[in-house]
This record gives C-alpha cells, sequence and structure tokens, in this order.
C-alpha cells in the first residue's frame, strides 16, 4: 500500500459505523507525517451538518475554507454549495452574476434537491482543490482525503462526470469535468479505501461495493477491515477451549470465541472473492487509545510494501 500516498485523492467510503471516520483521520495525519501536503475534507450538504472528522481533527468551527490543523495538514468541509459557486463563476460570463445566483436561497435549494447536482458540486469543489497552487507553482494540496457520508457515494460521484458531459459539450467547464473524470478512474491518481468491519453482513455489503466501484472504474485502493478481534489461541489453545463447551447463556467467551471465527472467514472471503488481501486494523479495547493506534497501523501498513 506504499503508493497510498502518492495519489492525489483518496475516497474512505463503507457503511457508517464501520470506522470510516477514524480511518480518514489516521490516514490524513499519516500521509502528512511521511511528508505529503494533504488536505482532509469531509462532505457537509448543509451548514449545520455534524462535523465527526473535524471533531477529531480538533478543528472548531470547520468550513469550506481549508485551516490549518498541524504542519502539512489542512481541513476543510466538503460542499456541493462551493462546488456550485466555482462552477457558476466558471460557467457564466460574470462572477457578480454566479455569486448573486448563489445567494438566491431559491437556487440554492434548487441545487441541492437533485441528488445528481449536488453531487455535480462536491465534484466540482474537488477538482477546484486539487488545482490551487502555491505561489511557486506546486500544488497546494499533494493530497485531498474525503470522508464520504454513506455507501454508495464513491459510485455517486463516479457518475456525475459523464452526466455534465452529456449536457455541456465544450468550454472550460467541460474541459475542468473531463479532467476530473480522467483523474478519477486513474489508478495513479486516484483510490478508494473502502472500509469494512470483519463480520458476516458488513462483509457481504463491502464485496458488493466493491464491485460497483470497478463496475465505475473507480480505482480501488485496498479494502480496510477495521476491528478485528486479537485471536490469542493457538489452534491446540482453542480445541481445548471449545472442549469447555461453554453455556452462552451464562458465559461472555462463549459469545466472543465464534467472533474470531467470523472474523477469520471474513477476511478469507474478502480476499478470495476480490482476489486480494485486505488491509487489517486491530479492534482497539482502550477507547481513548483509537485514535493513536489506528494512526499507528495505518502507517505501519503504508510502510510495508
Ligand atoms: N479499530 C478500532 N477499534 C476500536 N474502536 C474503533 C476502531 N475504529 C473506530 N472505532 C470506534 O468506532 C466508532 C465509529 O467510528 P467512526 O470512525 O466514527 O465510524 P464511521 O465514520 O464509519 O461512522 C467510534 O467511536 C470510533 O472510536
Ligand atoms: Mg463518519
Amino acid at each position: 500500500m506504499k503508493d497510498i500516498f502518492d495519489k492525489r485523492t483518496v475516497l474512505v467510503s463503507g457503511k457508517g459505523g464501520v470506522g470510516k471516520t477514524t480511518v480518514a483521520a489516521a490516514f490524513s495525519r499519516a500521509a502528512a507525517a511521511a511528508g505529503k501536503r494533504v488536505l482532509a475534507t469531509e462532505v457537509a450538504y448543509e451548514t449545520d451538518s455534524p462535523t465527526p472528522l473535524a471533531d477529531l481533527l480538533g478543528v472548531k468551527h470547520a468550513t469550506d475554507d481549508p485551516q490549518r490543523v498541524s504542519d502539512n495538514l489542512s481541513m476543510a468541509l466538503l460542499t456541493p454549495h462551493a462546488g456550485h459557486l466555482h462552477f457558476l463563476r466558471d460557467a457564466l460570463p460574470m462572477r457578480m452574476l454566479a455569486d448573486a445566483a448563489m445567494k438566491s436561497a431559491a437556487i440554492r435549494r434548487f441545487l441541492l434537491a437533485a441528488p445528481s447536482l449536488a453531487e455535480m458540486g462536491l465534484l466540482y469543489r474537488m477538482l477546484n482543490l486539487l488545482r490551487r497552487t502555491r505561489s511557486d507553482g506546486s500544488f497546494e494540496f499533494d493530497v485531498l482525503v474525503i470522508d464520504l457520508p454513506a455507501t454508495g457515494h464513491a459510485l455517486g460521484l463516479a457518475q456525475v462526470p459523464s452526466a455534465i458531459l452529456k449536457v455541456i459539450t465544450r468550454g472550460p467547464v467541460y474541459d475542468a469535468v473531463k479532467d476530473g473524470l480522467a483523474m478519477m478512474r486513474d489508478p495513479l491518481r486516484t483510490g478508494t479505501l473502502l472500509v469494512t468491519l470483519p463480520e458476516t453482513l458488513p462483509t457481504s455489503e463491502a464485496i458488493e461495493l466493491a464491485r460497483g466501484i470497478a463496475t465505475h472504474h473507480v480505482p480501488l485502493a485496498g479494502i480496510v477491515v477495521n476491528r478485528v478481534p486479537h485471536n490469542p489461541f493457538s489452534p491446540a489453545e482453542r480445541a481445548v477451549v471449545d472442549a469447555l463447551a461453554l453455556d452462552p447463556q451464562r458465559t461472555l467467551g462463549a459469545r466472543t470465541l465464534p467472533r474470531l471465527d467470523r472474523a477469520r472467514e471474513s477476511l478469507a472471503r474478502i480476499e478470495s472473492e476480490l482476489g486480494r488481501p485486505p488491509m487489517i486494523l486491530p479492534e482497539i479495547i482502550d477507547e481513548a487509545q483509537v485514535e493513536a493506534r489506528v494512526f499507528a497501523a495505518i502507517t505501519a501498513l503504508a510502510g510495508a510494501a
């Protein structure tokens, strides 16, 4: 997974509650520690949406504008609104007109109502942030990390460019979206980290999502299986424990032992059905240690071949 820090966009996808935000924050910090200029973002549809990634990174009032978190690391919200504004500025002849249009509540409501228009705004904002340069001509942000809201969202974003290109057939917006589409499909520049849990149903859903992502030609950088429980038993020791025939109504171990088996099965299934081994992040028992330990695990994974 070494080359994952070399991508320009890393999409963090998966169901709610699997650890997407934890992974997005740890990955952002790890890439920044490796010397990349990182912009960590999370999708926010409304200005009052909750901002768990900002909270985790210690940013009190996250906005569309990137704010410094630490050396090499900034954080911003990724909003359809910012994308629509830039889109209109690029598409309309006069900047004043675009700014005035975006002040209209009716227009904003319209742009948010159709899901593909909201996603178009997100995509346009993404491209806009990726293109930003510093005075020496280098990119302001080497890596854009996006904490996506829910399963399927990477697919939604991937469908946007071709929809726009059907409507707009030339000009600066066309060029930008065309470049964006090429970038989103380029495994050297874009990668999805698909986060899931080592349980039966989440594993099935992750395999399905990985296939959907492939259908849309969005590159999959890796499947991250988070919260994999530590298995302290050798096969011989496990046989001894199993022989105790623990009563599931009265013994905690009787419930946690099958969890170890489901985790092993989940990892094996992902590898056999998707043809590649998943990246494993351990279950951290001490809540206060989750961030630091997941950061360490991701740093180690990225350092490995
Ligand atoms: N490896 C882990 N071990 C233990 N707890 C974890 C781990 N990863 C995430 N968590 C916890 O799980 C909860 C949900 O994580 P979060 O990153 O917010 O998920 P999501 O963004 O997918 O909804 C949080 O309380 C987080 O601290
Ligand atoms: Mg989250």
